[in-house]
C-alpha cells in the first residue's frame, strides 16, 4: 500500500470534514488543521507491524488526526499483550485525552479501560471488539459476519457449487475442504467463522463439500495470533494425517491472506501448483499485496477487500465528535454485545476480490498501482 495515497487520501478526508462544519478540528479552530487544538492529543494503540494492514491504519489514523488538528501518540505492540496493555498504561500517565484501541487480546485490557475512564479518557475500540469492559465508548470496524458470509461465498464459488451471480454452479463435488480459523481472543474471528461456516453448511450437509480431516470445531481450526507459520504447521500435518492416502485437497478456507500465506507454502511443498496438480481454492482477507499478486498470478482464489482508508476516516470522524463532547454516529446499536454492553458501532462494507476485479476494486480506487500488483509489493 502506498503510503503517499493513504496520506493523501486522509488528509482529502480531513478537509472534507473541515469544509463540512470543522468538527474534525475542535471548536473555535478554523479548520485549517494548524495549532489551536495543538495540546489535544490522541492515543492510538495498535496491536502489530508484521501485517501490512496494521502499518497502513496507524499510519492511516495517525494522518486524519494530525490533519484534524490533534497531536498522536502511536504504539505498536509487536503483538505482545504485556507491551500492549503497558504502552496503554503510559499513555493514560501521560495524560492523552482519548484513546484509539486495536486490541492483541480483547480481554485483556480491563483494568487499562477502567484506569482510562476514572481519568476520563474515553475509548474507541478499533476494529477489534474490546470485550468485558463498561468503559468502551464505541466501535469502528466492518461487517464481520458478512465479512465470513463473503469468504463462505467465494470458496463456493471457487469450487464451482455457486456461479457469481449466487446461483447454483454446475459443480456436484464432492469436493476435499479443509477449514482454518482467525485468534481465539480475538472478537472477529468468531464472527468471521460463523459467517463463512452458516454459508458453507448446507454444502457440507448435501455431501457436496466434505472435511476430511473431520477438523470442524473452530477450536480446531484456530490460528492463535493468526501467524503464518503456525498456519504453514497446521496444514502440513492435515496431509500428512488426511491426505497420505492419495486424496487431494480442492478448497481451504482462509480467515486472513497471512494464513493463506502459510497454507500456499504447505500445498507447494507437498507439490501442489506443479504439473497436472492443482492448487485449491484458497480464500484470504485485507487484500495484502503480496496475496494479491498470488491471486494474479492464478495461486490464491480470493481476499477480502476492506478499505481500510475509510476505517481509519471513521475512528478520526468518532474522535472528534467525542473530543467536542458529542456521541458519534452509529449506525448499529445491536451486533457487538462485548458481555457487558452492547457497544456502539460504526460498520463498514467489505467486498470479494478475485483476479477477475483486482483493478476496478484495487487498482482504479487507488489502493495499490498496478505495479505493485504485479510486483507483489508496495513502493
Ligand atoms: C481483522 C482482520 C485481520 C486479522 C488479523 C482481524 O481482527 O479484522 O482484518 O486479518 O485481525 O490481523
Amino acid at each position: 500500500m502506498t503510503r503517499r495515497s493513504l496520506a493523501a487520501v486522509a488528509a482529502g478526508l480531513a478537509l472534507t470534514l473541515t469544509a463540512c462544519g470543522g468538527e474534525g478540528a475542535g471548536s473555535g479552530d478554523n479548520g485549517s488543521g494548524g495549532g489551536a487544538e495543538g495540546d489535544v492529543t490522541v492515543g492510538v494503540s495498535m496491536p502489530t507491524q508484521t501485517s501490512e494492514r496494521w502499518i497502513a491504519d496507524g499510519a492511516n489514523v495517525e494522518a486524519g488526526l494530525q490533519e484534524a488538528g490533534y497531536e498522536v501518540e502511536l504504539q505498536f505492540a509487536n503483538d505482545d499483550i504485556p507491551t500492549q496493555s503497558q504502552q496503554i498504561d503510559q499513555m493514560i500517565t501521560q495524560g492523552v485525552d482519548l484513546l484509539i484501541i486495536a486490541a492483541i487480546d480483547g480481554t485483556a485490557l480491563t483494568s487499562q479501560l477502567s484506569a482510562a475512564a476514572d481519568a476520563g479518557i474515553e475509548v474507541i475500540s478499533y476494529d477489534r471488539l474490546i470485550r468485558g469492559s463498561e468503559d468502551v465508548n464505541f466501535y469502528v470496524s466492518f461487517d464481520n459476519y458478512n465479512v465470513g458470509v463473503q469468504q463462505g461465498t467465494s470458496l463456493l464459488q471457487g469450487l464451482g457449487l455457486l456461479n457469481p451471480d449466487g446461483s447454483p454452479g454446475t459443480a456436484t463435488g464432492p469436493f476435499n475442504v479443509e477449514l482454518f480459523a482467525g485468534s481465539l481472543d480475538d472478537n472477529n474471528a468468531q464472527f468471521f467463522w460463523d459467517g463463512a461456516i452458516d454459508t458453507i453448511q448446507p454444502f457440507i450437509d448435501s455431501g457436496a463439500i466434505r472435511v476430511k480431516s473431520g477438523q470442524t470445531a473452530i477450536d480446531q481450526a484456530a490460528i492463535l495470533r493468526w501467524q503464518q507459520e503456525t498456519a504453514q504447521r497446521r496444514m502440513e500435518d492435515l496431509l500428512t494425517s488426511a491426505y497420505n492416502d492419495g486424496s487431494r485437497v480442492d478448497g481451504v478456507l482462509s480467515p486472513y491472506d497471512g494464513i493463506s500465506r502459510g497454507i500456499i507454502t504447505a500445498l507447494q511443498n507437498a507439490g501442489y501448483g506443479g504439473a497436472g496438480q492443482p492448487v485449491p481454492v484458497i480464500t484470504g482477507q485485507d487484500a495484502e499485496i503480496a496475496s494479491v499478486k498470488l491471486i494474479n498470478d492464478g495461486v490464491q482464489y480470493s481476499t477480502i477487500f476492506k478499505d481500510t482508508r475509510l476505517l481509519a476516516d471513521e475512528a478520526v470522524r468518532a474522535a472528534g465528535s467525542i473530543l467536542e463532547g458529542q456521541e458519534p454516529e452509529a449506525n448499529d446499536t445491536e451486533t457487538y454485545d462485548n458481555g457487558v454492553k452492547v457497544v456502539p458501532s460504526f460498520l463498514l462494507e467489505s467486498q470479494i476480490v478475485t483476479k477477475d476485479n483486482i483493478v476496478p476494486a484495487l487498482v482504479e480506487t487507488d489502493y495499490y498501482t498496478q505495479a505493485e500488483v504485479d510486483a507483489g509489493q508496495a513502493s
